[in-house]
C-alpha cells in the first residue's frame, strides 16, 4: 500500500516511520511512502506558501496555488489515489474508516499548517476532510500519523498474525478486555484464575464479559451500535442493574398542571389526565427515573390522583397488572414544583437542578449538559400541560432544555411524546 504525504515538513515523518513494525513493513514493501512539499511548487523568491486571511483575523492561510500544482501532479501520477485532507471539521477518523482505507492501494494525505487551507482547494479537487478528534493540533502531520498507523497495521502482512487486527478495541464495536502477562502475582495483584485455567471456552467467555463491562462503564455510547447477542444483553442487563451510580436514578420529572398557559396565554390550572399519569409513569419506570411528580394544588385533583394511584399500586389494578403497579409506584403528588424539589432534596440529600422544557425559544441547556450534571446531582425536568409552563415558572428554573425538533417548522408534540423523546435523548438505552 502506498501513502503520499503532502506536507511542508517531510522531515517530521523521519523517525515515526522508521521505527518498529513500520520500519519492517517498509523493508518488506508492505507499505511505502512518498512526500510532496507544496513549497517545491512555489515560483517566488521566498518560496511563499501562506498569506493573510481575507476578512482579517489571526493567523495565516495556506495559498491555493502551490497546493493545486502539487495535487495536479499527484493526480497525474496516481489517478486512483484516495485523497484525504487533515482538518478538524472533517469526518471523524474511526476504526471503521481505517478498515475501509486499508483496502485502498494508494492514500494521499494533505497536512495543513497555520489556519489551514484556502477553501477553494477542496472545491477544485476530490478531497475528503478527516478529523482525528475534537481538538486542534498545530499541524496535520501528527493527525496524518494517526491515520497511517491505524491503516497500515490492517494491511495484510503488516502484523505477524493477521487476526490480531480483528480482536482489538473497536474492531467489534466494543472496548477490549484487559491483558496480563508474567509474573503471576505482581505487587500483590494476581492474574485472574480463569486465564491460567487452560480452558479456552471459559477464557473466551470471560474476555467477552470483560469487554462488555468495560464498554458499559467507560464508553456506554458505543453499545447501541455494537453487535450484541442475547447472552451479551443478559450480561449487560445484570451488570447495569448492579452499577449503583446509573445516572437514570438521578433524573426526576414533574408534570405541571399549575401554573401553565391557556390558549389566551393566561396562567391557569388544568385538569389531570389519566393517560399522562400512566404513560409518563411507564416511561419514567422504563428509563429508571428516580421519581415522577404530578404537580397540582387543586384538592379534588389531588384526591383523583390518589384514587388512581391507590387502584394501581394497592387496589384491584395491582393484581390485574402488576407491571402497571410498579410504574405508578414511581408517581407522587405535589402541590407545587417547590414541594417536588423539597421531596427530592429530602430523599436524595441533594437539591435537584430544575430544568424547564418548552417547544418555544432557544433553551440554554443541551441534553449532553443534563447528562453530565446527572453524574453529580439530581435533575428535575418540568413538563407543562395546557399550552406550556408559565413564563414566570420557567424564569425561576435553573435552565431550559433546548426544544425537540427546533429546526423544523412543526414541533407540536403531546407532553407524553416530548417526555419520552427527552428521556431517551438523555438516557438512551445505556445510561
Ligand atoms: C492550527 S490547525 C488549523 C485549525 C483551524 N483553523 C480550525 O480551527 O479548524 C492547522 C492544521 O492542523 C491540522 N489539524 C489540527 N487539528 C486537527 C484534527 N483534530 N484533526 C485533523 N487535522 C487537524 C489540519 O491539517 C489543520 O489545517
Amino acid at each position: 500500500m502506498h501513502f503520499s504525504l503532502v506536507t511542508l515538513f517531510p522531515e517530521f515523518f523521519d523517525s515515526p516511520l522508521s521505527a518498529g513494525l513500520m520500519a519492517k513493513a517498509r523493508e518488506s514493501g508492505t507499505v511505502d511512502f512518498s512526500f510532496r512539499n507544496p513549497r517545491d511548487a512555489t515560483t517566488d523568491r521566498h518560496r511563499t506558501v501562506d498569506d493573510r486571511p481575507y476578512g482579517g483575523g489571526p493567523g495565516m492561510v495556506m495559498l491555493p496555488e502551490p497546493l493545486a500544482v502539487t495535487l495536479r501532479a499527484l493526480r497525474e501520477d496516481a489517478p486512483r489515489a484516495r485523497i484525504l485532507m487533515m482538518a478538524p471539521r472533517g469526518r471523524r477518523f474511526t476504526q471503521q474508516l481505517a478498515r475501509e482505507l486499508a483496502r485502498e492501494e494508494h492514500v494521499a494525505i494533505l497536512c495543513g499548517r497555520y489556519e489551514g487551507f484556502d477553501a477553494r482547494v477542496e472545491e477544485l479537487f476530490d478531497i475528503e476532510p478527516v478529523c482525528v478528534g475534537d481538538f486542534v493540533l498545530n499541524g496535520g502531520e501528527t493527525a496524518a500519523l494517526n491515520v497511517i498507523e491505524a491503516v497500515a497495521r490492517l494491511v495484510p502482512g503488516f502484523m505477524g498474525k493477521e487476526e490480531s487486527g480483528e480482536d482489538e478495541s473497536f474492531s467489534d464495536g466494543l472496548l477490549e478486555y484487559p491483558h496480563y502477562t508474567r509474573p503471576e502475582v505482581f505487587e500483590g495483584l494476581p492474574v485472574p484464575d480463569v486465564l491460567r485455567s487452560g480452558d479456552h471456552g471459559r477464557i473466551a467467555a470471560w474476555r467477552r464479559e470483560q469487554s462488555l463491562a468495560a464498554t458499559l462503564r467507560l464508553r456506554p455510547e458505543l453499545l447501541p451500535e455494537a453487535p450484541l447477542t442475547e447472552t451479551d444483553m443478559a450480561f449487560l442487563r445484570h451488570k447495569a442493574a448492579e452499577t449503583v451510580e446509573r445516572p437514570g436514578r438521578n433524573l426526576h420529572c414533574a408534570l405541571v398542571h399549575y401554573p401553565v398557559l391557556n390558549k389566551e396565554k393566561k396562567s391557569v390550572a388544568v385538569s389531570l389526565t389519566n393517560l399522562d399519569i400512566h404513560d409518563i409513569g411507564r416511561c419514567s419506570c422504563t428509563y429508571g427515573l428516580g421519581g415522577y411528580y404530578i404537580v397540582t394544588p387543586i384538592e379534588d385533583q389531588r384526591r383523583l390522583l390518589d384514587g388512581i394511584l391507590r387502584h394501581w399500586t394497592e387496589g384491584p389494578g395491582l393484581a390485574a397488572n402488576p407491571d402497571r403497579g410498579e410504574a405508578l409506584g414511581l408517581v407522587r403528588g405535589a402541590d407545587t414544583v417547590q414541594d417536588a424539589v423539597d421531596d427530592i432534596t429530602r430523599r436524595t440529600g441533594q437539591r435537584p437542578l430544575v430544568m424547564a422544557t418548552s417547544a418555544r425559544g432557544a433553551g440554554d441547556t443541551t441534553v449532553g449538559q443534563v447528562r453530565s450534571i446527572l453524574a453529580e446531582r439530581p435533575v428535575l425536568l418540568l413538563f407543562g400541560t395546557g399550552h406550556g409552563l408559565s413564563p414566570h415558572l420557567v424564569a425561576a428554573c435553573d435552565g431550559t432544555l433546548r426544544p425537540v425538533r427546533w429546526m423544523d417548522g412543526y414541533n407540536h408534540l403531546s407532553v407524553r411524546t416530548a417526555a419520552a423523546i427527552i428521556m431517551d435523548r438523555i438516557l438512551g438505552d445505556c445510561y
